[in-house]
């Protein structure tokens, strides 16, 4: 028996084939099956080893949340003594305190119900905001966060030397901030005023954007209106290019077309979530961060 395998559901195969061969570990699917009426049920190897990863990036997170139940307590029923959540997108990061009365604080929520079930989790730039470590809202034994950020910096490097960084909101300055001290970009950060899903007020930073090429970075774009209306505004000041660097590639509904509609050139993300706009492989930081783990 080996030492530890990687799990993974068939629709995150490719995914799962490279952080295999960067992590050196087997790799076998949990099988589902989808009865008539939605429930589902999986299937995992019936000899697991005492360390078991599986691999679940968590963008449309609701149902994957019910798998990550079932596969992990029955993991453990299996006898896998130490389960990690590799779950390069984190979801429901961003709902960090009850902005009305009444209302859930998912991140809690969600974070705790990981922690209960995985020993560690390992994920890439989680929507961290008013917490200061991801331990804190994903408590669990290990938390451990990675960024994409380095690795977008060093593309637009090689793409866009000498542009300029612009992050759309006050939270993206993290990592912005971040891509900008690996390569020494200008850097800048918005203004934004959120009045509902479809709607932002942008407010331009107060540096020339006139004849700069400007890369717009943020750690998610889901429908997109946040990077359009900050690639409209930065045009209309007299950038020559707009492109878009994101970690994570949500993309709800037709968020890539308002972007090149905005005028937006390129869209680059990493591979935490599988998108046509994949440009950047977070395989072997996934990898170098499960070789951490206690074994
Ligand atoms: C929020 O602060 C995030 O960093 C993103 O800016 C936001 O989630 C993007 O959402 P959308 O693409 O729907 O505007």
């Amino acid at each position: 028996m080996h030492a530890a395998i990687l799990l993974y559901f068939d629709d995150e195969q490719a995914a799962a084939e490279r952080l295999a061969h960067a992590a050196g570990l087997d790799a076998a699917p949990v099988t589902r099956h989808r009865f008539p009426d939605g429930e589902i049920r999986l299937q995992l190897p019936d000899a697991l080893p005492g360390r078991v990863v599986l691999l679940r990036t968590l963008d449309r997170p609701n149902e994957k949340l019910i798998e990550l139940l079932l596969a992990a307590r029955t993991a453990r029923a299996l006898g896998a003594r130490h389960l990690t959540l590799v779950a390069p997108y984190l979801a429901y990061m961003r709902q960090d305190i009850a902005f009305h009365p009444g209302e859930a604080v998912s991140q809690r929520i969600v974070g705790h119900f990981l922690a209960e079930l995985f020993d560690a989790v390992i994920t890439v730039d989680p929507h961290l905001h008013r917490v200061a470590t991801l331990q804190e809202a994903v408590p669990a034994a290990q938390a451990i966060v990675l960024s994409g950020a380095p690795l977008l910096a060093d593309l637009i490097a090689a793409q866009r030397p000498g542009a300029l960084l612009v992050g759309p909101d006050s939270e993206s300055a993290q990592w912005v901030a971040q891509a900008a001290a690996r390569h020494g970009f200008t850097h800048a950060v918005c203004t934004k005023q959120r009045h509902g899903d479809h709607a932002v007020d942008i407010d331009l930073p107060g540096l020339p954007v006139a004849g700069r090429a400007v890369v717009l970075m943020d750690d998610v774009a889901s429908t997109g209106h946040t990077v359009a209306q900050a690639a409209r505004q930065l045009l209309a000041a007299g950038a020559t290019t707009v492109d878009v660097a994101v970690t994570h590639a949500l993309f709800a509904g037709d968020a890539v077309r308002r972007l090149s509609d905005a005028g937006v050139g390129e869209i680059w993300s990493t591979d935490c979530i599988a998108h046509p706009s994949n440009a950047v492989a977070m395989a072997p930081a996934l990898a170098q961060a499960l070789a951490t783990l206690p074994r």
